[in-house]
């Protein structure tokens, strides 16, 4: 079994190395082949806020952000002592675990997770975030959010737009990954990346906390 796991950059960190360490030591002992696609999270932010006071080349600072996404992919294979690659094209020709980031400007590393899933033609694709699924608000601000268990991808489309916003912009799944899962009708889950024991539950196909995509959908 092939999966694609788009590894938010809010769930790694630099400074929390023992949750990487576990995340490694999760990816050796899982019984499929693991494509995993590092997001940039707070230091992509921190690098493309900084540049955006003297830049206004979206390009450039997305290309800023996705050198943010590989140091942190880098970071997560330093425990398998490979390099990353930086196309899909490359990614697919390596021996699983492979890990990742950002490819090219214009999207998110979860559009990269959902290119990725198409062209190697995965059986899912995971999007692990801070979060335990899609919800109809922000829950790290409201209290009273809910979470959906499934949710239509035409209604997932009308949540996160059309367009890609800018370098930088945090959305729970990109819009231009939002429409790849839909024509390609990949099986996409959304779920807390922090919870390794429930992420194995999702790849193996039993009960996990999250948020499945219906994929087979007709108008909300
Ligand atoms: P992320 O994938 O980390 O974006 O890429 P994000 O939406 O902030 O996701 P989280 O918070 O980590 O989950 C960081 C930035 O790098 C650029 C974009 O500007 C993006 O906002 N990027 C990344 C690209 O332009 N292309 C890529 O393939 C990847």
């Amino acid at each position: 079994m092939k999966v694609v796991i788009s590894l938010g950059g809010s769930v790694i960190s630099l400074y929390d190395m023992d949750f990487l360490k576990e995340f490694a030591k999760f990816l050796r002992k899982l019984d499929a082949d693991a494509y995993v696609v590092v997001g940039g999270g707070k230091l992509a932010r921190d690098y493309i806020n900084a540049a955006r006071k003297f830049c206004r080349d979206e390009k450039f600072l997305d290309e800023i952000g996705i050198a943010a996404t590989r140091l942190n992919a880098l970071l997560l294979a330093s425990f398998f002592g490979k390099n990353i690659p930086h196309t899909i094209e490359d990614a697919a020709k390596l021996k699983p675990p492979v890990i990742m980031g950002g490819t090219t400007p214009g999207h998110s590393t979860d559009a990269v997770a959902a290119m990725l899933a198409k062209y190697i033609k995965a059986d899912m694709l995971i999007i692990a975030t801070n979060v335990d699924g899609i919800y109809d608000k922000d829950p790290t601000i409201y209290n009273d959010a809910k979470k959906y268990d499934r949710i239509k991808i035409c209604k997932l489309k009308k949540i996160v737009g059309k367009e890609w916003k800018r370098a930088g912009k945090s959305m729970i799944i990109d819009a231009i990954a939002c429409k790849i899962i839909e024509r390609e009708k990949i099986r996409t889950i959304v779920l807390n990346g922090k919870n390794l024991e429930n992420l194995e539950n999702a790849i193996y196909g039993k009960k996990f906390i999250g948020t499945e995509v219906d994929i087979n959908d007709t108008p909300a």
